[in-house]
């Protein structure tokens, strides 16, 4: 068989919220690229596929730094490109997850840019963390004339608060550290009632805040929180 490699989503957080088409993959592949919060750590992503993978697949953790040195960040997606790229040229099924989908805030893009679109890649959606939070709070996205923006808060003051003034419904990703400031953002623009925060959908730890006036200022988050915003929804 010839090599092929697959870029798989592997949703949100539950187990049983990843796609039929990437549990079938799983399960026939050679080799496992996971991507590892800390060097060495466990990856998350390879918790949510243990079920539907083969005792014979091998298993490559790989750590992506989140360092500000782009640089050094450049060197890690070059190496696990050309890991990747390899393993393919020797015939292996290989695969690559990301958490939700791959193509959404996911270092699976700086893999692609680098891999291009040969024949032997496919890449599987995953329900995204966004899609998830929106079902688990009852809280829609869009719908008819009205428009969605997903941001990150890392994106500078200025962006954000544009977004969120011209959009009807905004989904806010990486809030971790940056609460208060978007706090006082959505305090600011006369919107905070109209938004949800949610860490770990779907995941045992799973929280839901509807009323964020009341979530302190430093409230600890994990990594995995996210703030949904629809102006227009009387739920
Ligand atoms: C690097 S991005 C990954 C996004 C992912 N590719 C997706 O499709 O949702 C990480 C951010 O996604 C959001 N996120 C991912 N999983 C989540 C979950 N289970 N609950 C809440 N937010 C989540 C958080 O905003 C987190 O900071």
């Amino acid at each position: 068989m010839s090599g092929r490699l697959y870029a798989l989503g592997t949703g949100p957080g539950a187990s049983d919220l990843i796609t039929v088409r990437a549990a079938r993959i799983i399960a026939k592949l050679d080799v496992l690229y996971a991507p590892a919060g800390r060097k060495g750590g466990d990856s998350l992503a390879l918790s949510i596929v243990r079920e539907y993978l083969s005792e014979t697949t091998e298993i490559r953790t790989c750590h992506f730094p989140m360092s500000a040195d782009n640089d050094e960040k450049a060197v890690v997606w070059d190496e696990t490109a050309a890991a990747l790229t390899h393993e393919v040229e020797q015939g292996k099924q290989v695969g690559f997850i990301t958490l939700g989908d791959s193509m959404l805030f996911s270092t699976w893009v700086f893999l692609l840019a680098r891999i291009g679109n040969p024949e032997w890649l496919e890449i599987v959606p995953g329900v995204t963390s966004f899609a998830a939070i929106a079902s688990r709070a009852q809280l829609p996205l869009a719908m008819e004339q009205q428009s969605l923006a997903v941001m990150s808060c890392t994106a500078s003051h200025q962006a954000l608060s544009e977004a969120l003034r011209a959009h009807d419904c905004v989904v806010l990703m990486k809030v971790y550290g940056r609460f208060a400031q978007i706090k006082a953002l959505l305090q600011h623009l006369g919107i905070i009632q109209h938004s949800v925060l949610m860490a770990e959908a779907t995941l045992p730890g799973e929280q839901c805040w509807r009323n964020l006036e009341e979530v302190p200022d430093d409230q600890k988050l994990p990594y995995f929180s996210t703030i949904l915003v629809n102006k227009q929804w009387r739920g």
